[in-house]
């Protein structure tokens, strides 16, 4: 919560990032009901021995744009091991391929932090934050964890999750995401009948 930026890095195993990594995300994973780094830069770095990485690094990036971090697109490094030790060095070719993806991907990273805190947000993080305060809203009694959240953050009434300027479109756009919430929503009468 103290950083203005984080770099998640994790080996591929299985196709996957490590079990260590999924646990720890695991445990956060109360912050993608209830987002709280926004104004902070993400980025990921995944290590691969052959195949998989590029969907693990989307998988990342992802996460950190769900946890609300402004996301500076994450690098892969490629370390193919002897598989029968593991023991191997790096080929020199891959360290010298990993120096360049890294000092891109640094500069990237710096360009993030250097960037507007508070940027206007995409049509398709717009569209994530209205269909999620809108249901929450609709769905969940006052006194749920993710309702007491939204309310105490003032985002019942606000156009994001944090002060920004919408251009026209945008606003129209909110609004109509709003609405289309409004009625896909399960109404709170309803759960409480089910009950
Ligand atoms: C259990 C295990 C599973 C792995 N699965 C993959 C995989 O699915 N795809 C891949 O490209 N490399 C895979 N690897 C190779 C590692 O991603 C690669 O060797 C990486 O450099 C390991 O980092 P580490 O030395 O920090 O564990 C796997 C390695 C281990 C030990």
């Amino acid at each position: 919560m103290r950083s203005d930026g984080v770099v998640f890095a994790s080996p591929v195993y299985s196709f996957q990032v490590s079990g260590h990594m999924k646990a720890f995300l695991d445990r956060l994973g109360f912050a993608f009901h209830r987002p709280r780094f926004h104004g902070k830069a993400w980025t990921s770095i995944v290590v691969e021995g052959l195949y998989g990485g590029r969907d693990v690094g989307k998988y990342l990036d992802f996460v950190g744009g769900a946890l609300g971090f402004s996301v500076a697109r994450g690098s892969r490094i490629v370390c193919r091991k002897n598989p029968d030790t593991a023991q191997e060095p790096m080929l020199d070719k891959e360290r010298r391929k990993m120096d360049e993806v890294l000092a891109r991907h640094s500069r990237r990273f710096h360009d993030q932090l250097k960037s507007p805190r508070f940027p206007e947000p995409t049509m398709l993080q717009l569209f994530g934050f209205r269909m999620a305060r809108t249901s929450i809203k609709l769905e969940l009694a006052d006194d749920r964890p993710d309702h007491a959240y939204y309310s105490d953050h003032g985002w019942f009434d606000s156009d994001y999750f944090y002060p920004t300027k919408l251009g026209l479109l945008k606003r129209a756009a909110g609004a109509a995401f709003d609405r289309m919430a409004a009625r896909s929503s399960k109404p709170r009468e309803h759960h409480r009948a089910e009950r």
